[in-house]
């Protein structure tokens, strides 16, 4: 007899993982891959990081951790939240996470029910989809496109048929890197609560932006959930390491869940992340190297036929149209992937309607590999 397995459990794959894996099993072989498939900074964690992890491996006994984090940490990221958006946030509601991705998992569980509705604004990043059904709550999609730059406004989610328990929305977003304009996000952040829709903010790309710094969610709507992590800017992809800000009267709830389910996050990254911080210099400098790749990227693909994208304001993708060579984007990435060394991601681990037509880039390589990812791009295009 077969035992059952969870409906539940039968979420979509993550793609990008399956095309990494593809893409590592070709370098086993002895090929050379050039990999914007991952969206992970190339350079690893600051110095200063690496050594207080060396003194922690010796001098620490690395047991858990308060299951909301260390206090040192929840109160260097209240200090960061006065320094870089000049709001004041009480250590108390910051929650330290294994990674956003266990955040994702705590806010949701926290604040939606079996059968809520919660609106995704799609494309976009497919563990919010994934999570939320595995955990019985109805994804609701709200499609935009280049006619928005690819974000929500009042007028798309005023024309919504049903209403909504909440709304993840995302500034700089993944897999575009468009950001809400700053009154269209203050109409939005408004507009939720006025409706009593619950807004989850991931702000994970703040730090790497082009122009206009990014706003967080908490200076217009006090009851938002904020989730951020140490993946990104702060170049800490694989110490597992994010944060959450919520209102006061969720922080017990949460941690309860926390000490269940996680029971607290990694002791050696929480100690070592206090001195990220000491280093923002550093990590500026990955951002002018990202803004090179980007300019480099949006000069060059024109040339080679690829002239539509969304808007990059921020973060380090490229989402690009090829529907002039494809409507399947999958085997068009396998096909430049097995021909000419190089890994991107189809636009349908974002888009299961429209991502057929796109594909995504990540720039957060060394600016080289973006340019020999051009020249490969265009042998492969004019072959
Ligand atoms: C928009 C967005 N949110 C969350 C995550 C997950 O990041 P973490 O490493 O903090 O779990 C990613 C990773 O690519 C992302 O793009």
């Amino acid at each position: 007899m077969v035992l059952k397995v969870a409906g539940r459990s039968q979420v979509s794959p993550f793609i990008v993982m399956d095309i990494m894996r593809m893409a590592n099993q070709l370098s086993m072989t002895g090929r050379d891959i050039i990999h914007l498939e991952v969206g992970q900074p190339s350079t690893p964690a600051p110095r200063a990081v690496l050594e207080t992890a060396k003194t922690a491996l010796d001098q620490s006994l690395l047991g858990y951790t308060d299951a909301l984090g260390l206090m040192d940490l929840r109160e260097r990221l209240s200090a960061h939240y006065q320094d870089y958006y000049n709001c004041a946030v009480s250590s108390d509601r910051v929650i330290i996470t294994t990674g956003s991705s266990g955040a994702f998992l705590l806010s949701f569980l926290s604040v939606f029910e079996v059968g809520d509705k919660v609106g995704l604004v799609v494309p976009t990043y497919p563990a919010y989809r994934n999570i939320l059904k595995a955990i019985g709550v109805e994804v609701v999609d709200i499609h935009v496109g280049h006619e928005s730059d690819f974000q929500p406004s009042i007028e798309i989610l005023e024309r919504m048929d049903c209403k909504l328990d909440g709304l993840i929305i995302a500034s700089p977003s993944n897999p575009t890197g468009s950001m809400i304009k700053k009154p269209i996000f203050q109409e939005i952040l408004d507009w939720c609560s006025r409706k009593e829709v619950r807004v989850i903010s991931d702000e994970i790309y703040h730090g790497i932006t082009y122009g206009e710094k990014a706003e967080t969610a908490l200076s217009y709507n006090e009851d938002a959930i904020i989730i951020n992590s140490f993946s990104k800017y702060f170049c800490m992809t694989g110490w597992r390491l994010g944060w959450m800000v919520v209102p006061d009267n969720l922080v017990r709830t949460i941690e309860r869940l926390a000490q269940n389910l996680f029971i607290s996050p990694p002791a050696i990254s929480q100690l070592s992340a206090v001195s990220v911080f000491e280093c923002l210099g550093d990590l500026d400098i990955n951002v002018l190297r990202y803004a090179e790749n980007r300019k480099i990227l949006q000069e060059e693909l024109p040339k080679i036929g690829l002239r539509k994208f969304a808007p990059t304001d921020g973060a380090f993708y490229l989402y690009v149209d090829v529907s002039d060579y494809t409507v399947d984007s999958f085997s068009l990435c396998q096909n430049i992937l097995t021909k000419v060394g190089l890994a991107i991601t189809p636009g349908t681990d974002f888009d299961s309607r429209f991502g057929n037509r796109y594909v995504r880039l990540s720039f957060a390589s060394s600016t080289s590999n973006v340019s020999l990812a051009i020249k490969r791009l265009e042998k492969f295009l004019t072959k």
